[in-house]
C-alpha cells in the first residue's frame, strides 16, 4: 500500500515535476561533427532551433582519430582558442550532459575547423525560461479570437445582406 502511493506520488512527480532528459544527437543526425557546408547548414542554427533543458545530453559521434569536441569558454570559444579546454572528448562517441541553466560552448579540436564554423552555442534555459516558453503558446490563441470573431459576425452580416438582395428582387418581381 505505502509501496503503491509512493509509485504514485513519483509517478505525479515524473508528469509534472521533471521531463524526461533526451539525448540529443548534435545538428540533428550522426555525421553533422564536421565543418559546415554553408551559414545555414551551420551548428548554430541547428542550437537555435533546438530546445535544451537541464539534465539532457548532447551526443556527437564522429571519428575519434580525425577529430575531437573541445567544450571551451566564451573567450576560446570566440577565438577558436583550442589550447586550454575545460574538457576534452575524442572518443568518437561523446556525450555530455548539460547539467545545469546557461551556455555551453563546443568547437572542434581538430586543426582549423574551428575558424571554418565547426562550433556552436548550446543555452541551456533555466526552469524560469521553461515557463516562459511555454506561456507565448497561449498568446497567439488570444490574438486569433478577437480577429477570427469579426469573421462569422461580418459572414452573418453579408447573409443578411444577401437575403435582403434577393428579397429585394423577389418583391420587384412581384409587384
Ligand atoms: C589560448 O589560450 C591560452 C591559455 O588560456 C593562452 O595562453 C594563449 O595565448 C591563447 N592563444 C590565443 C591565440 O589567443
Amino acid at each position: 500500500m505505502a509501496a503503491c502511493s509512493r509509485a504514485s506520488l513519483a509517478f505525479l512527480f515524473l508528469l509534472f515535476g521533471f521531463s524526461v532528459a533526451k539525448e540529443i544527437v548534435v545538428g540533428g543526425k550522426t555525421d553533422a561533427w564536421k565543418i559546415p557546408s554553408s551559414e545555414s547548414d551551420s551548428l548554430n542554427q541547428w542550437a537555435e532551433r533546438s530546445r535544451f533543458q537541464v539534465g539532457d545530453y548532447l551526443v556527437w559521434k564522429y571519428d575519434g582519430g580525425k577529430d575531437s569536441v573541445l567544450q571551451v569558454s566564451k573567450d576560446d570559444y570566440a577565438n577558436c582558442n583550442i589550447s586550454n579546454p575545460i574538457k576534452k572528448y575524442d572518443d568518437g562517441n561523446t556525450k555530455v550532459e548539460l547539467d545545469r541553466p546557461g551556455a555551453f560552448y563546443f568547437i572542434s579540436g581538430a586543426n582549423g575547423h574551428c575558424e571554418k564554423g565547426q562550433k556552436f552555442v548550446v543555452v541551456v534555459m533555466t526552469p524560469r525560461n521553461r515557463h516562459m516558453g511555454i506561456s507565448p503558446a497561449p498568446s497567439p490563441a488570444e490574438f486569433e479570437g478577437p480577429s477570427a470573431a469579426p469573421s462569422p459576425t461580418s459572414s452573418a452580416t453579408a447573409l443578411q445582406g444577401g437575403l435582403m438582395v434577393v428579397g429585394g428582387t423577389l418583391a420587384m418581381w412581384v409587384f
